[in-house]
This record gives structure tokens, sequence and C-alpha cells, in this order.
């Protein structure tokens, strides 16, 4: 199996989900899922390690309430944290997500100071500059999820739209994750052919609006919590990456000493992902308002992690 260890931290639907696609694709020997809740961590590793006969995994599942069973861990990914209610964005989780995940940090800091941690909670780009300073790790080795997710939100709409394969669809969201993100469609083809000499403008248009708000779609669905399955998918492919070392080039949260004009902060550009985390920061050509809109984000980023400040 690719490495030994994968901690899920947080067991509520987007972690549990997450233990299960790692077990399920043999990413490491052992995951690790850890919640603060006694029994469910435990109960929910149990159940799906009772699925691995009919399946076919050998990866172990083992809940727990403390970080002992996660030392040594190569990957981490936190998903601890509440969710989004309807109307609430993602910004107003950020007091209580950002104590989550400083405590959750140091903890990963104490039992595997040498893991990488892919970050999902939210608000995501400031969760992963908490977890980054929490932890002490280089930025190498802390690196938020959401591009992944946002572009298989406009992919899958993509498809839809074209009754097409949603393999076929290369595309590049970059960005804050939410509202500011920025879908690229000078970045978009479907197998290698422009986005734009297959869809009108006003449909493209109507697209990305919908890609924007695609978290908040699903708030509204579900009522009581936010999107899973999407989220747990990309943040396991970006594991599964980092796992095998397959230097997959995807967009995620990075934290940027200038890259695209940006220093401080953690927004969503193309990295290559493989062992050891974040191997390289690709900067592409962006059109005036493509980088503008980019600023844009940044600037959001910024004002929620001066917010976070001054609490
Ligand atoms: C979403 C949450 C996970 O975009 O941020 O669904």
């Amino acid at each position: 199996m690719p490495v030994k260890k994968i901690t899920v931290v947080g067991a509520g639907h987007v972690g549990e989900v997450c233990a299960q696609r790692v077990a399920e694709k043999e990413l490491c020997e052992e995951v690790i899922l850890i919640d603060i809740v006694e029994g469910i961590p435990q109960g929910k590793g149990l159940d799906q390690w009772e699925s691995a006969p009919v399946e076919g995994f050998d990866t172990r599942v083992i809940g727990s309430n403390d970080y002992e069973p996660a030392t040594g861990s190569d990957i981490f990914i936190v998903t601890a944290g509440i969710a989004r209610k309807p109307g609430m964005s993602r910004d107003d989780l950020l007091r209580t997500n950002a104590g989550i995940v400083e405590s959750v940090s140091k903890e990963i800091a104490r039992v595997a100071p040498n893991a990488i941690i892919i970050v999902v909670s939210n608000p995501l780009d400031v969760m992963a500059y908490v977890a980054k300073r929490a932890s002490g790790f280089p930025r190498e080795r802390v690196i938020g999820m959401a591009g992944v997710l946002d572009t298989a939100r406009y992919r899958s709409f993509l498809a839809l739209e074209l009754d097409c394969s949603v393999e076929d669809i290369q595309a590049l969201v970059l960005g804050g994750h939410g509202d500011t993100m920025v879908p690229l469609v000078s970045y978009t083809s479907v197998s290698g052919i422009p986005i734009q000499q297959l869809i009108p403008q006003d449909r493209l248009d109507a697209i990305i609006e919908r890609t924007r708000k695609g978290g908040a779609e699903i708030v509204a669905f579900l009522k009581t919590g936010s999107a899973y399955y999407a989220p747990s998918a990309a943040a396991v492919q970006m594991a599964e990456a980092i796992a095998k070392n397959k230097r997959r080039i995807l967009p995620a949260a990075a934290y940027l000493e200038g890259e695209y004009g940006e220093d401080g902060i953690y927004l969503g550009v193309p990295c290559k992902l493989g062992t050891g985390g974040l191997l390289e920061i690709v900067e592409v050509e962006l059109s005036d308002d493509e980088r503008a809109a980019l600023g844009n984000s940044a600037d959001h980023v910024r004002t929620t992690l001066a917010a976070l400040e001054a609490l």
C-alpha cells in the first residue's frame, strides 16, 4: 500500500466519507478516524472495517477520541469544525473553527511532526493559514482542499450541459473558496477543444455562477449541514496524489510567497502534489480580467484573515 497511515480528523459527514474512500482505495495500511465525540469514530471505524470483506480492501479503519493511534501518520485530512446552515457564509464559521483547527494542528505536530496536512475545514483559505501557523510546518506540508472541489462542480455542470463524459472536461478554478472564486474559461476545454467553441457565452456565465454558489446550493437542499460526497472525493484525490507520488497538477490552496503577486496568504492556485506534499506552484498566464478577479479573491481572503486576527 502507498503509505502506512492516513488520519482523518473529524468524523462528521466529510470525515467519515474521507475515511471510507481512503480505505476503499487502499491508500494506506491504516486509516485513523478521530473525533471528540465518544463512540462515534470507534463505531464508524468499526462499521467501515466490517465492510472490508465485502468491498475487498485490507486497509484497517480505526476510530479514536485521542491522537495516540495517529502517531507517525503520513497524511492528515482535517475536516473538524462546524458546517454551514442555510443563510450562513463560510466566513460565519470563523471563530469556532479557528479554535478547533488550531488545537487539532498542535496535536498533529505533537504526534506526527513530519506529516502532511490537507485542510478541509472552512473558511478554507484562512483555516489553512491557521493550521500552518499552529503546526509550525513549512508550506510544502500544509495544503488546503478547495480547488479540486470547485473544479469538480464546474466540470460536472459542463458535462450536464454538453451531455458528455465528465472525464473529457479539463478545467481550472482558482482563488479563494467562496463566492469570489475564479473559474478560468480560457483554461477550460473538452478533450482539448476550447469550451467557448461548444457553449455560448450566456450559458457559460450561468454555469460559472452556479459553480460559485455550488456549496450554497447543497446547503439549501440539506438544511442541516453542507456537502460531503464531492468535498471528500476532492480531499482524497489530493491525498492519493501525495501518497502515490503521482505529481498531479491540481488546483489547491497554497501559501503564497510572491506567486501570482500575492504574499502571506493561502489562495487556490495550480499545485503539483507528490511525496513531501506541495512540490511546485505552477504559474499560468492570466488575462487582465482574470488577474483582477484573482486579486479581488485574495483581498477577500485577507479581509477574513484580518477579521480573525481582530477577534
Ligand atoms: C462546500 C463546502 C465544503 O463547498 O465548503 O460544499
